[in-house]
Formats: C-alpha cells, sequence, structure tokens
C-alpha cells in the first residue's frame, strides 16, 4: 500500500534514538553476500508439501535449474509512464485473477461485473482488492499448485456502485469481503495458466473470517471483548501485505496498518496513540455498521489486530491462526529461516516511521509432517528486536517480561501486545518503515527493505543514524545483516547493499548509490532459487513521475546480481500501480508477482464518477475500472525467468 497517511503510520515518540545518533552515516555498499559462500545446509529433511521457489527453498539440490545461467540475461527495460506494464524482449506478461474474479468455491462462482454491482456476499467468494504478498504452493510440481495470496485494501470508490454515497451495513460488509487473503488453484494448460473453478482447496479469508490465536496473548485480558470474553476468537484478518510461507508448508501474512479501520474517538488513550489509533482511522467507516471498530465502545478490538496469522492451505477445513508469540506490530509479513539444529527463525518488520525490526527464535525443532505437526512451533519461543549500532554491528534485544527493562510488563502476553513500546524501553533502532525480507540460505545474508521517511531529520523528528543515514529520506535504502554463528545469533555485522535513488541526483539527501538501473522505494524483495535478488518498488501516487522522482517513471521491478552488485529493470508496471509480491514455480519457469491499485488516486479514495481518471489497466474497457491483478511471467522459449 503507497501511503499518504503520514500522521497514522508515525507515533513513535519514544526517547530512545539517540545512541544511535551519529554524525557520519554509513555509505559502506560491501558485497559479500554474493557467490561462493557456503551452502547452507536448509530444510530439505523437513518433509513440507509443495514449497514454490523463495529463500527458504533456494537449497540447489532441491532446485537443479539453480545453477542456470547467465544470472541476469535479459536487455533492461525502460522507464516508463505509460499506463501499461512492460517485461523484456522474449519474455510474455499474462494477467491471472484480478479483483472480483470468482476464487472457485463450489457452488458460489459469481461472475465479476465490471460496473461493480457485485453484492457483498459475492465479493466474500470473488478475488479481493488490492493483490500483494503471493506464494505458488505446489500440488504437482510446476503444473498445478496453489496459489495463496493477500488482499492489502479496498479503494470504497471503485468496490462499491456510487463509491462511498450512501454508505451502509452492506458497502462495509462488501468492504470487509475485499479484504484478506484467497487460496485459489491453479493449473497449466497447454500455453497458459487457468485457475481451477471450482476447487476443493479455494477459500477467501475476511475480515470476518473466525481466526484462533496462539501464544502469549492467547486469552489475555487484553484480547478479550464484549463479543468475545475468552480473547481466544477474532473475526478476521485486514490489512494484509506481505507474504511468507513456512518450511512446513503453510503461509504467513502480516496485519499491517491495522489502526486505519478503527474510531478511537476524539481523545485516544496514550497506548492507543503510540499505536496510530485516531479518530476515524482512515475514514474506512467499519464502525458506522460495524460496532466492534469503534474503539471508543470495544478498546480491546485493535489489540486483536496487527499480528501475523498462519494459514495452511493444503486443509480447506483449517481455522487459521494469530501468533502472537511473534509480536505484534503493523507487520508487513514475515520471513522464515532454520537454525542448523532445525529452529525456526521468524525475520518480520513493521512498516511504519521509526518502528522496528523483529526476529524470532522457536523454543522447539521443525518437526516431520507438515502443518499438523507443527500447529504450535510459532507460539513458544523467544522474540527480539533489533539495534543497529554506528560500527556496522548489531544487537538482538530480548524481549521478555519482567527481564532487563521490561519489569513494567506484567507478562509475555503484555509484552507481545505493547510490542512497540516494549521496544522503546529496550532502546531499538527507529528504522526508515521495514518493509519485506530475504533470507539468502547460501550466505546467510538476511536483506530488508526500507522504503522510505520523509520525516527523518525533520524537526521534533529523530534524526539520521547509521543504519538510516539520510535526512529527508524519500529514496529508501535496502539493509543487510549476517548473524554471528547460527540464524538464532544475538550479535550480527550489518551494511546496506544499496541506498536507492538516482546517482546523478544533485540533491544530496535524494543521491543515491546504485549501480545500474535507478529506482526508489523499495517495496517488495525476493530470491529466486538461483540467488538473484528480485526488486520491486512502491513509489506513492503523490510521488511518482514528479519533480525529482519523475526520471524514475512509475514503480517497477528489477533483478540485482549479488556478485557484482547491478541492478536491471526488469518489468515496469502501470500508472499509480505498485509492483508487490514474487513467487515461482519449482522449475523457476513461470515468476508470479501482482500489479496493485494500479490507478491509485493520491485521495487512495477513487472518484466513483472517474474510476479510470489514471490507470484503465488491465481491461481498457469504458466502461470499467483498474482492477488490482497477478501478472504471470513465462520467458518465450520456455527458459528460467531472469536467465
Ligand atoms: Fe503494505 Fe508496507 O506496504
Ligand atoms: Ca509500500
Ligand atoms: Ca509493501
Amino acid at each position: 500500500m503507497a501511503k499518504d497517511f503520514a500522521a497514522m503510520e508515525d507515533s513513535n515518540r519514544s526517547a530512545n534514538p539517540s545512541i544511535h545518533d551519529v554524525s557520519q552515516p554509513s555509505r559502506r555498499v560491501v558485497l559479500r553476500g554474493g557467490l561462493g559462500a557456503a551452502l547452507a545446509p536448509l530444510l530439505a529433511p523437513l518433509g513440507a508439501a509443495g514449497l514454490g521457489g523463495c529463500a527458504a527453498t533456494s537449497d540447489p539440490a532441491r532446485w537443479p535449474w539453480a545453477a542456470v545461467g547467465p544470472r541476469l540475461g535479459f536487455a533492461s527495460v525502460p522507464t516508463s509512464a505509460a499506463d501499461r506494464l512492460s517485461v523484456p524482449a522474449g519474455y510474455t506478461a499474462d494477467i491471472l485473477l484480478p479483483w472480483g474474479e470468482p476464487v472457485g468455491v463450489p457452488g458460489h462462482m459469481p461472475d465479476w461485473r465490471h460496473d461493480a454491482s457485485n453484492t457483498a456476499a459475492d465479493q466474500a467468494v470473488q478475488m479481493g482488492m488490492h493483490h500483494d504478498g503471493i506464494h505458488y504452493f505446489a500440488l504437482d510440481g510446476s503444473r498445478r499448485g496453489l496459489l495463496v495470496m493477500n488482499h492489502e485494501y479496498a479503494d470504497d470508490g471503485l468496490l462499491h456502485v456510487g463509491g462511498v454515497t450512501n454508505w451502509s451495513a452492506e458497502k462495509v460488509a462488501k468492504s470487509q469481503a475485499a479484504h484478506g487473503v484467497s487460496v485459489t488453484e491453479i493449473v497449466w494448460q497447454g500455453d497458459r495458466w487457468q485457475a481451477v473453478r471450482p476447487s476443493p482447496y479455494a477459500r477467501r479469508f475476511t475480515a470476518a473470517t473466525p481466526f484462533a490465536v496462539g501464544g502469549p496473548a492467547a486469552g489475555h485480558a487484553l484480547m478479550q471483548t464484549a463479543a468475545d470474553p475468552s480473547g481466544l476468537r477474532v473475526l478476521g484478518t485486514f490489512n494484509n501485505c506481505a507474504s511468507g510461507m513456512t518450511p512446513w508448508g503453510t503461509y504467513l501474512s502480516g496485519e499491517e496498518n491495522f489502526a486505519y479501520y478503527f474510531n478511537a474517538g476524539e481523545q485516544p488513550a496514550p497506548h492507543e496513540r503510540r499505536w496510530g489509533l485516531r479518530k476515524n482511522g482512515a475514514g474506512y467507516r467499519w464502525h458506522e455498521h460495524d460496532a466492534r471498530f469503534d474503539a471508543v465502545q470495544h478498546p480491546n478490538e485493535p489489540n486483536r489486530f496487527g499480528w501475523i496469522v498462519e494459514i495452511d492451505p493444503f486443509d480447506p477445513q483449517s481455522v487459521p491462526v494469530k501468533r502472537t508469540a511473534l509480536g505484534r506490530a503493523a507487520h508487513e509479513g514475515a520471513w522464515v529461516a532454520a537454525t542448523r539444529d532445525g529452529r525456526a527463525v521468524v525475520y518480520s518488520g513493521e512498516d511504519a516511521r521509526f518502528e522496528y525490526l523483529y526476529k524470532f527464535v522457536s523454543r522447539d525443532t521443525i518437526r516431520p509432517g507438515g502443518a499438523k505437526a507443527n500447529a504450535t512451533l510459532l507460539d513458544h519461543g523467544t522474540l527480539h528486536v533489533a539495534r543497529f549500532d554506528a560500527d556496522g554491528r548489531g544487537r538482538w534485544l530480548p524481549m521478555v517480561a519482567g527481564q532487563g527493562a521490561l519489569t513494567a510488563f506484567a507478562d509475555q502476553g503484555d509484552v507481545v501486545i505493547r510490542a512497540r513500546q516494549a521496544s522503546d524501553a529496550l532502546g531499538a533502532t527507529k528504522m526508515d518503515r521495514p518493509e519485506w525480507l530475504a533470507i539468502d540460505t547460501r550466505s546467510r545474508w538476511v536483506y530488508c527493505t526500507l522504503t522510505n521517511n520523509s520525516n527523518r531529520g525533520q524537526p521534533g523528528q529523530p534524526g539520521v543514524d547509521a543504519a538510516n543515514p539520510r535526512a529527508n529520506n524519500v529514496m529508501g535504502q535496502i539493509i543487510r545483516w549476517k548473524e554471528d554463528g547460527d540464524f538464532d545469533g544475538a550479535t550480527f555485522e550489518w551494511n546496506h547493499l544499496v541506498l536507492a535513488g538516482d546517482p546523478a541526483n544533485e540533491r544530496a539527501e535524494a543521491k543515491g548509490n546504485i549501480q545500474g538501473d535507478i529506482f526508489a522505494c523499495p517495496d517488495g524483495i525476493a530470491f529466486d532459487a538461483r540467488g538473484t535478488l528480485w526488486v520491486q518498488t512502491d513509489m506513492g501516487p503523490t510521488a511518482m513521475n514528479r519533480g525529482e522522482m519523475a526520471r524514475i517513471g512509475n514503480n517497477q521491478m528489477l533483478a540485482c546480481d549479488l556478485a557484482t552488485g547491478e541492478m536491471r529493470r526488469f518489468l515496469v508496471g502501470p500508472v499509480n500501480c505498485e509492483i508487490t509480491g514474487a513467487t515461482w514455480t519449482p522449475d523457476g519457469r513461470t515468476m508470479f508477482i501482482n500489479v496493485q491499485h494500479p490507478g491509485e488516486t493520491p485521495s487512495e479514495r477513487s472518484d466513483p464518477a472517474e474510476p479510470r481518471k489514471f490507470s484503465s489497466w488491465p481491461d481498457y474497457r469504458p466502461d470499467g475500472r483498474p482492477r488490482s491483478a497477478t501478472v504471470v511471467i513465462r520467458k518465450n522459449d520456455g527458459g528460467v525467468i531472469g536467465s
């Protein structure tokens, strides 16, 4: 989601940055994360069913095409401000499963209507709006699988006939149904991927779907509400941004800007303000017809969001779970590594200005047997928050109730529910909006995009530090670290892969150090099994193609050869979209990415009288409206993507 709700995602007023303030920002770009590093013994013995290509499965012993070269075997795609999607010569991009297509629930497959007249009940079994994180789970290798993806948010101006006029319970229900996660079955038929409809796997998770709660916040007093005195059953997930997957074959999704959806009234409490809650949220107006979104009446309801949720896509009857041991945050997503002795290490970030990076280390080891055998693995372990020091070293600070600076926290449930406050108390480093992470299982470096932070260094705001070295940071950077010892290490070394922005930019704060094609605002990031790092961008609609951003064009996707540091542009999206989410079939010959919010307006609520004001992608119908969609990328010669 492009963010123009600046006030809401900047709510950290804690006084803990000064120990990291430095006068000489680090500009090092040390390319040690590339080829030639020892291969990690990885997840092969874990028996996970049907894992697609991603960082956690990039063991070349399992994926023999991993060595296919050349690493950047395509011609750079030029920047563009046009309302079309561009890929390199020799590649084809097809549209799959745009917003509103039926997911394939047997007996419930309402057709998409271009005038947005589908009902809330229709939307609850159709693809949601605003596709984001995505993962391919193989059912039959690279020929048949499940696509699981997030639908981050809804543009109520596009979603309803008449937009937000005549606001009603039906419109709230449709808005809630347009959020969440979808599971669709897809199959390769002859020359293209198609949805399998109906499918026993087809499923939607929306803002009304029952979720169980696992971990230290399960049943906690701060999780209890009038409708759920147990604090164990939460309705819904929403603002699901990035995705991850586990070695045991489940899908992880982050509940990002949950604060947008609640009305906190005229005088939010300090705890609410720290989480960005405010009067009327970001204008979703759900509370007008669904009282649980009125935090004045139901102050604990917001505590039930901001979690990483775990979904077993292979079992259509499975109950999704909120994994509270991983901490509460405006989570972008979650990414899993494994220690050499088989424990799960889950990295996650919080995409908000001056918020934090987290690492959870499970108590127990991953067991063979898939999701059922690991049903509580993420409920027991130790959560940490990152501190990046100016000398290129860092430390993971344990977040344990009653220990160290956390003596004021009553119990571990209190720590995870108020994770921001606990991180403030521990003196964690306030970051420039951590978005996606990617784990290089060969070199064991972990990468994180820090998308931007225009508030950095502004009056009354935290200044620069070594990890976040630019004031008024509109371009963003990619940071990386390597743990001392194993992934559960307490300390690490770190540096920047790249500072985004045009190296030729005359404005010092916007000047980047990119080698190759320029970009800004990195967001999605993922390794393919060849160890190529794919980077996707999310410049907001008020910045894109204006001023110094004009030279960068529309949002895009690039591939980075870590051996040389070169960034090469592979794809440019249509007007005012962001490019997000990346997953591959196990053979590496199909790549799925998402185009989110084509034609997004600066207000983030489209005018229903002019739905195609900025973009008509992908249908280009005079009576239609722009739709987020998955894009299927194939090489025309059938080769490995990027080679
Ligand atoms: Fe939903 Fe942080 O982008
Ligand atoms: Ca973003
Ligand atoms: Ca994002």
